[in-house]
Parts: structure tokens; sequence; C-alpha cells
């Protein structure tokens, strides 16, 4: 069977990467989550001390950017891939409410995006990947074979992110904090000059609000083998 190049776009918190890593799993693809490769530099601007509360001292971070080293490793326990940063796994500590309200400044940085995407494509060069992000299906992959742009109603992605954060011992951040962060990123992410969040013609819309994980693969499956088989 030919192997092809899997984009997964859509708005944030909309159980895109569970999808996009599920059925990885179950066609034998790579797995690649691109907005953690995003999260990863804003840790490392954290962490560096390149904010000044919310903003971002972009001449450093620009001389930094060939120090960032961001990779993926197979975790032999969840069989998905963990993300490093300059050879540290930090899979757990980009997922922070802090990484969380900050990654939107980084990742509309030009010379952010364009290291990214070259990281990308070369991920992708061999096929058999599913990648999922804001810009796969755009300028990642704009000759991806299978398409998709995921769409879920806010409140309903409020609820998915609330619920995963206190199931990870997070008891602090409130819904409406995270409603409101959530908005705020749909907002910075839509109105972008750099690569902004857009559906690409070809991609096939899928709103999530009401399906099941399990309703959503079959769906995507659906979709998989019609393309591979024809
Ligand atoms: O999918 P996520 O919420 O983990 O993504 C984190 C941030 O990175 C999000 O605010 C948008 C940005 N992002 C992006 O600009 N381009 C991508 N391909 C993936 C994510």
């Amino acid at each position: 069977m030919r192997k092809i190049v899997i984009a997964v776009d859509g708005f944030s918190s909309n159980g895109k990467s569970t999808m996009a890593k599920s059925l990885a799993k179950e066609i034998g693809y790579i797995y690649i989550d691109s907005g953690a490769m995003y999260r990863a530099v804003t840790l490392y601007c954290i962490e560096h001390n390149l904010f000044n509360g919310d903003s971002l001292d972009e001449a450093q971070l620009h001389n930094e950017i060939e120090n960032i080293k961001v990779e993926f490793h197979l975790n032999k326990e969840t069989g998905t891939p963990d993300t490093y940063l300059n050879g540290e796994n930090v899979e757990a500590r980009i997922r922070s409410m802090e990484v969380s309200s900050k990654v939107s400044v980084v990742s509309a940085i030009p010379f952010v995006r364009h290291a990214m995407v070259a990281l990308q494509q070369e991920m992708g060069k061999a096929k058999g990947i599913v990648m999922d992000g804001r810009d796969i299906g755009t300028v990642v992959f704009p000759d991806a074979e299978l398409k998709v742009f995921v769409t879920a109603d806010a409140e309903i992605r409020a609820q998915r992110r609330f619920d995963e954060l206190r199931s990870k011992g997070d008891m602090k951040t409130t819904f409406e904090e995270v409603l409101e962060n959530l908005k705020t990123r749909d907002h910075l992410d839509q109105t972008r000059a750099e690569s902004p969040l857009v559906k690409a013609d070809d991609a096939i819309l899928l709103d999530n609000s009401y399906m099941t994980i399990d309703e959503q693969m079959q769906w995507l499956l659906e979709k998989f083998k019609q393309i591979t088989t024809n």
C-alpha cells in the first residue's frame, strides 16, 4: 500500500492530537505534534528569561534559535513520541498553562516558524506520517494526500482541556481561565500575519463537537482507506 502524508489542522484543544495519534498507531505511521515544537521553543524562552512579563526579547531569541534543538523520541511505554528540548524530555512541562499562555507570541514569529517548518518538512520526506497543527495542510505539506480540518464549539473544547488539566493534577486553573486562553489563542492563531490558521481549500472539514473518539477514528480510517486503495 502506498504511503501518504496526512495533515490534521484546526483550533486549539479540539482533540485533533488524540485523533491523529490514534490514527498513526492504527496504520503504523509516524505521529508528529507540531504544536509541541512551538511549545518547546516557548519553554526555552521562559527558562532562559527571554520573557519580561508577556513581552519577548525577539532579538535575543533570534541570536539563540540556532542553539534550540527540538526532537522527538519514541516513548516505549506510551507508543508515541515525546518532545525533547536540547536533549531533555520536556513532554510534561510544555503542557503547562504558562507555556499555553505564551506560545502564541512565539509561534507568530516568522524566523521561529521557518525553522520549525524546515524541520517538519524533513520529518515528512519519507511520507508515512500524520502531523497535526495549524498550517500543516497549507504551508508545511501543501501536497498532502489527506487533509483534515478539525473544529468544535469553544465551550466544549474548554471543558475537555479543563478536564485534562484536572486529571493531571492542576486544581488551580478555572474553567473561565481555560476558556479565555482558548478564545485568545483562536483569535491570535487566525489573525497572525505569518501562516494564520485557515482551512486549506482541499481539506475535509470535521466538526467533532458531538462525536466520540471512536466515531472520529472510524470517519478518519474510512477517508484513509479511500485514498490509499484508489
Ligand atoms: O496544538 P497546540 O495547542 O499544542 O499548539 C500550541 C500553539 O502553537 C498554538 O497556540 C498554535 C501554535 N501552532 C502553530 O502556530 N502552528 C502549528 N503548526 C502548530 C501549533
